[in-house]
């Protein structure tokens, strides 16, 4: 089959090689891709800013039989509506269905009305509105999580315990460019518990779980500093009751896909659901449309199964096969990842600092160690680190010391040689000690 990806991130890279690998894939086309994905696959001749229905129409006049989209953005935009107008099979959602993860307002009404356990949360606009709500929560509760609805690259939510973190992000929401997505502003309960996520392949025929994944989401050692998009993670999830999975299709993915029907949408595509565990079980901190990113790196390689067909199953070109579920049970040991990122994100602030990335990072990975790349560009013959999350290193093993020990051998070498640049040094360690 040929394939189109959709993406150029590092959780881009991992797809497609996890695609190229399959024995159903013969050709894998990517737009935009990325200097360090063209070894997997050839970009798509279109521009950057090439519209959804004409990369769609190209796609389907060079014969792709399935598209796959990695990030979010394209979803929300509509390209899995223009892909449906020409039938041309598309893994994501189309952009009604997307809106879980771009309208978190959205999100949080579906998951009222399903009956699903979420934070309390009060939907408001305006600064002022805002402060008022989040104040209400602090007083009542001794936390507000602050959200901006819209969609902010995993910024735009601020856990506050206190009058100095609402002020710090109200500042961050409504000085900081994020304005539009904060258009609209959910303010939630602080839930505890220990989060984690899961990952789930829908459309035709029967959900299909990856399994569970923990990303470590704060900038710095010991989940402190800002929020990012993730700087690493860990799968499996060694502290969740085994049948963690069953009650979370049973809890939040099954009552999710009742509601959407009832409201006359359908969902194809990977489905995240941002979990909080608690001695309740679960409760869904957010909806995401998409693989994770850097979870999407650490579940392509720590699962023996064959993506696209699971996805071809998923699209409807090829029929459910049981034996998929059956591999999942043979993924053994344990993965880890850990994400390099530059000395300003994830605001970029400061100088902005590029790095030349040396090409054997990528010619000496091996089945159980790879690293993937975001941000990197070709620039007279040598790879260009931009800004933001760089390269994610991940390692599998046959238990979590082991997977840890080579992800951080692989990463220190580079390190070693890039000033300022940063990553934690804390991925999974919780789960080594003691
Ligand atoms: P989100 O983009 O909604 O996943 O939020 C980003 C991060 O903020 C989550 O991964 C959590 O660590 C934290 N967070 C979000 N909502 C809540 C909540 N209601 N209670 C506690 N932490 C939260
Ligand atoms: N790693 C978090 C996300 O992809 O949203």
């Amino acid at each position: 089959m040929k394939v189109l990806l959709v993406g150029s991130g590092a959780r881009e890279h991992a797809l497609a090689w996890k695609l190229r690998q399959s024995k159903l894939v013969d050709d894998l086309l990517i737009w935009p891709g990325s200097a360090t994905m063209d070894v997997l696959g050839a970009r798509l001749p279109m521009g950057l800013d090439a519209g959804m229905a004409d990369v769609a129409r190209l796609a389907r006049n060079m014969d792709v039989d399935f598209v796959v989209v990695g990030p979010e953005q394209p979803l929300a935009d509509g390209f899995a509506d223009a892909c449906a107008e020409l039938k041309l099979p598309c893994f994501g959602p189309v952009a009604a269905a997307a809106q879980l993860e771009s309208s978190k307002a959205f999100a949080k009404d579906v998951m009222q009305a399903a009956g699903i356990p979420t934070a309390a949360f009060a939907v408001v606009q305006g600064e002022a509105a805002c402060r008022k709500k989040a104040e209400e929560y602090l007083a009542r509760s001794g936390g507000a999580v602050i959200k901006a609805s819209g969609l902010a690259s995993g910024k735009g939510v601020f856990v506050c315990q206190s009058q100095s973190d609402i002020d710090e992000g109200l500042k961050r929401l409504y000085q900081s460019g994020m304005a539009k997505a904060a258009e609209t502003v959910v303010i939630e309960e602080v839930l505890v518990g220990r989060e984690c996520s899961f990952f789930v392949f829908l459309g035709a025929g029967e959900p299909t779980a990856l399994g569970f994944a923990v990303d470590h989401k704060r900038l710095k050692d010991g989940d402190e500093g800002p929020n990012t998009g993730g700087m690493g993670c860990y799968t499996p999830v060694p502290w969740l009751p085994a049948d963690a999975g069953d009650t979370v299709m049973q809890r939040v993915v099954r009552p999710l896909l009742a509601e959407l029907k009832k409201r006359g949408l359908s969902y194809t595509g990977c489905l995240y659901v941002g979990l909080m565990w608690s001695d309740k079980g679960p409760a869904v901190v957010e909806f995401n449309v998409r693989l994770g990113d850097p979870e999407a790196e650490v579940l392509a390689l720590h699962d023996q199964r064959d993506w696209a067909e699971l996805i071809a199953a998923k699209v409807g070109l090829i029929p459910d096969n049981k034996e998929f579920e059956a591999a999942a049970a043979q993924n053994a040991g344990a993965s880890v990842c850990v994400v390099l990122a530059s000395p300003c994100y994830p605001y970029g602030e400061g100088t902005p600092q590029r790095f030349e990335v040396p090409r054997e990072v990528f010619q000496n990975s091996s089945h159980d160690n790879q690293v993937f790349a975001a941000a990197v560009r070709e620039e007279q013959g040598r790879l260009m680190t931009g800004r933001g999350r760089l390269l994610t290193f991940v390692s599998h093993g046959k238990d979590f010391v082991e997977a840890r020990r080579h992800a951080y051998a692989h990463i220190k070498k580079i390190a070693a040689h890039w000033h300022g640049v940063q990553y934690r040094h804390d991925i999974g360690a919780g789960l080594v000690e003691g």
